[in-house]
């Protein structure tokens, strides 16, 4: 699982980079923001903001209340989802696929989805690390 959070906060600082890169372009062709706009947010904010706290919150969390992950194949799961769902997402708006309806949108829908399975099963995760059992309550 280690292997995973370190993953999570290298693929983050990758995903800031583009995001970063990004916002400069849309401030230079402000015209281009229809396009770039929600895979500027979403490069920013689902790739670097949550990817890193999800990297260290893999590595923090477990060792914060001496409780490991009940999931630990899901953080690989999740790692995949995650960016495989970005991605896809990123790529199919990009194409016109929030709006041109068809299989783009659909394309679209279930890269969404797929990112969301990965949020849920992060949550679900990270959720029970930090339920105390009941004898230490
Ligand atoms: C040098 C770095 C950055 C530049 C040049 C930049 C540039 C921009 C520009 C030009 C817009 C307006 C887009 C539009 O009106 O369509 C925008 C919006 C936005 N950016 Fe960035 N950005 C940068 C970094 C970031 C980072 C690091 C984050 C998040 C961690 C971020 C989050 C957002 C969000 C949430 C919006 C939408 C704000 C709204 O709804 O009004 N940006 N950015
Ligand atoms: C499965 C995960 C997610 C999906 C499928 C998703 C999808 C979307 C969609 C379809 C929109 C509307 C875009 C448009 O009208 O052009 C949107 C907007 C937005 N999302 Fe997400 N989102 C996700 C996660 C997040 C997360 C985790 C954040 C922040 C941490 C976020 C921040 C935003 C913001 C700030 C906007 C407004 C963009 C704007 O003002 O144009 N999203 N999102």
């Amino acid at each position: 699982m280690e292997i995973y959070a370190k993953r999570f906060t290298k693929m983050a600082l990758i995903y800031l980079v583009l995001g970063v890169v990004m916002g400069v372009v849309i401030g230079t062709q402000p015209e281009w923001s229809q396009r770039l706009r929600f895979v500027h947010i979403h490069l920013n904010l689902l790739g670097f903001m949550t990817m890193f706290i999800s990297g260290v919150a893999y590595h923090v969390l477990p060792r914060f209340n001496a409780r490991p992950v009940p999931w630990p194949n899901g953080v690989k799961y999740h790692f995949i989802l995650h960016n495989a769902g970005l991605l896809g997402m990123a790529s199919t708006h990009l194409a016109g696929g929030l709006w041109s309806g068809g299989i783009l949108h659909a394309a679209f829908v279930m890269f969404a989805v797929m990112t969301g399975a990965g949020l849920l099963i992060m949550a679900g995760n990270l959720y029970f690390v930090l339920t105390p059992a009941k004898e230490d309550q």
